[in-house]
């Protein structure tokens, strides 16, 4: 292996059109760049953007050092604006650009706090037009603080609007339960078939409700739980939305094989469902840490056995970080070991070899493009244990995402 790190532009599957995409970029030029090529190809778009809190958002991570572990935070995101103006400003511009990017059928949720949502709600009014707008969807959960001086703010609204009326919606994709589930006071009877119902008599008819007879969400959601502290599902990225939440959006909006766009994926909630529902995904983050995250739980995912096919477009940095690799020509193959690894801040933190690791893909080079057949996470990258490469075209490759969101590509120099 080459210890420096080489240019590379885009990662891809080694094998398999990629299903999915995770493009490092603005949204607004992305939506720009786009916009020339792919008008009209998206199905649905969620959309969770910053709420214009005034905060920077930071992340702790837990890291392995020569003397235990060590948290460390990292900055996220910066949702400080100059002004309320400048940020419906740039809002604008992402949602009409969303919009041009729907198909007649697609439709759009925005996913907002109630102290920008009215903003946001005449925004979408004047983009789509008041006729298209379908729910303002509560979503309500429990979680730790109260206040005293008002009415705890619990829940958060999501925006939904068609882009015509001809939009694509299925109800029955996203049962909440059945009818059985609900306390009733109603007497419980068992039909010739065993089923049990409850039932009332109106005009002289008898109306049977099944308890196994599924029920449908209404505009309240206050059945999907906000992740708790040790949700196992939780990244640490502080605004992840639950997969539960995007599963009932996703389900409801959309069918296999149609596009889904997330221009704000953070923590890669929307890919991540996308990808386990057979949907194609365009997901977009300007936060090298919310990509480096997602493509992360991307490769944790297995779908019918398999990794999910994405490319992830966030070029690789060349810098004077340097690693200690071995690729060793194998039957059919190599095997790649990486041994150490250390970016300078990982010096300055005092992390051990290898212990900024956060994942890496073995794969090949193919002029500026990465060629991934498999990812290793945690523990598994850290370790160095070799990992075999089965032989394909292009020169083999190491491609390491730091815990710092940053991605570098060393490769195997040949003889
Ligand atoms: C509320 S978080 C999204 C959380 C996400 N739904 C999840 O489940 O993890 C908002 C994200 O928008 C990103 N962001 C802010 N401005 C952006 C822009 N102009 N273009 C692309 N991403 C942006 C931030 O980096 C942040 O990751």
């Amino acid at each position: 292996m080459t210890n420096e790190a080489v240019s590379c532009q885009q990662e891809r599957p080694l094998t398999g059109e990629p299903q999915g995409r995770l493009v490092l970029a603005d949204s607004t030029t992305l939506l720009r760049e786009i916009l020339q090529t792919e008008k009209g190809t998206l199905q649905m778009a969620y959309l969770d953007p910053p709420f214009f809190t005034g905060q920077v958002f930071d992340m702790k991570v837990v890291l392995p050092t020569s003397s235990g572990k060590r948290t460390i935070s990292l900055d996220t995101y910066d949702d400080r604006w100059p002004s309320r103006e400048a940020y419906l400003a740039k809002m604008r511009e992402i949602l009409s650009g969303t919009r041009e990017m729907l198909n007649t059928r697609g439709t759009i949720f925005v996913h907002v706090d109630p102290r920008i949502s009215a903003h946001i709600r005449l925004l979408l009014d004047d983009l789509f037009g008041g006729s298209h707008f379908l729910n303002e969807i509560v979503w309500g959960y429990q979680t730790g603080g109260r206040s005293r001086r008002f009415f705890s703010r619990k829940h958060d609204t999501i925006l939904f609007y068609g882009k015509t009326s001809a939009y694509y919606f299925n109800l029955s994709a996203v049962p909440s339960g059945t009818i059985g589930d609900r306390q009733n006071h109603m007497k419980r009877q068992t039909d010739e078939t065993g089923r049990t119902y409850r039932s009332i008599f109106s005009g002289g008819r008898e109306y049977r409700y099944y308890d196994d007879a599924p029920v449908y969400p209404g505009d309240v959601w206050s059945d999907i739980s906000h992740l708790q502290q040790k949700d196992p599902e939780r990244t640490g990225f502080i605004t992840q939305k639950p997969e539960a939440l995007l599963e009932r959006i996703i389900r409801s909006s959309t069918q296999e094989g149609d596009l889904v766009a997330d221009f704000f994926c953070g923590s890669g909630t929307t890919a991540v469902v996308a990808a386990k529902e057979g949907r194609r995904f365009l997901t977009a983050d300007s936060s090298e840490l919310a990509i480096a995250l997602t493509d992360r739980r991307l490769a944790a995912c297995t779908i019918q056995g398999n990794p999910p096919l994405y490319s992830v477009e966030s070029p690789c940095i060349q810098d004077e970080t340097r690693i200690s690799a071995e690729c060793i020509a194998a039957t059919d193959g190599w095997n790649i070991r990486l041994l150490s690894f250390r970016p300078p801040r990982a010096v300055e933190i005092g992390l051990e070899d290898n212990g900024a690791v956060d994942h890496f893909a073995v794969g090949y080079l193919r002029g500026e493009n990465f060629y991934r057949y498999r990812t290793l996470l945690g523990e598994d990258a850290r370790d160095g244990k070799p990992v075999f490469l089965p032989a394909a075209e292009g020169i083999p490759a190491l491609l390491v995402t730091d815990c710092f969101g940053k991605r570098r590509v060393y490769r195997h120099t040949l003889e």
